[in-house]
């Protein structure tokens, strides 16, 4: 099983992506957790280059093109797809990705890209079982984003966080696979209503009702 938390910079993906995790080593499944930008070579390249820039980064004047950022981006899904994600689903463990190919349709998307070569881009990519989109307005997350460590362009930017989330309740009617959760809602509500769409899902997978 595979199942991915999507959502705007301060939507509470890695919190809550811990959360399920633990719900599911509580029903006895082999969990790896996971995320994206990875923590490999590629991920730390990324962060170099695209998101730790800073003054000198693209905030400013672009130090790489939108195009190489997408280009980083799935070359580290690629990695990841190859080394962990695909060989841990074969192995029949339950997978959990905070961000996935969808924050890129998002994300790149918001920077002007196509659509279309964003999705071609990341045809490699296998579709999870499930997405949870943690949605929440920009004004909130700029507001949760206030109190944490700002390292990324993005996060600053409340123009763009409110493109992304628009993005992202579009990408719901493109994707069956993307469930909105109200990420307005307190942590263990937004846990409920992620384990309610966890439950529904095992259900189809027992009876194939799909
Ligand atoms: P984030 O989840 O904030 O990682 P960390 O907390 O480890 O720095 O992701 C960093 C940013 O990268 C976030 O603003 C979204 C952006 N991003 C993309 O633009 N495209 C992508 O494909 C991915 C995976 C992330």
């Amino acid at each position: 099983m595979f199942i991915v938390l999507e959502g705007i910079d301060g939507a509470g993906k890695s919190t809550q992506a811990k959360l399920l995790a633990a719900w599911f080593e509580n029903q006895g499944y082999d969990v790896v957790l996971t995320k994206e930008p990875t923590d490999t070579a590629f991920g730390r390249l990324i962060r170099r280059l695209v998101l730790t820039g800073g003054r000198e980064g693209i905030i400013d004047g672009a130090k790489i093109s939108h195009e190489a950022e997408a280009l980083l981006f799935a070359a580290d899904r690629a990695e990841h797809v190859d080394k962990l994600i695909r060989p841990s689903i074969e192995a029949g463990k339950v997978v959990i990705s905070d961000r996935y190919f969808y924050s890129s349709l998002a994300y790149q998307w918001a920077r002007g890209l196509d659509l279309e070569w964003l999705i071609d881009l990341n045809r490699f990519a296998i579709r999870p079982d499930l997405v949870l989109l943690l949605d929440l307005p920009a004004k909130e997350s700029i507001k949760r984003l206030r109190s944490r460590k700002i390292k990324s362009e993005f996060d600053k930017i409340f123009e763009l966080q409110r493109k992304v989330r628009e993005n992202y309740l579009k990408l719901v009617r493109i994707f069956p696979e993307m469930k909105i959760v109200n990420a307005m809602e307190d942590i263990q509500t937004v846990h409920e209503q992620i384990v309610a769409l966890v439950e529904t899902l095992l259900e189809k997978k027992v009876y194939g009702t799909r």
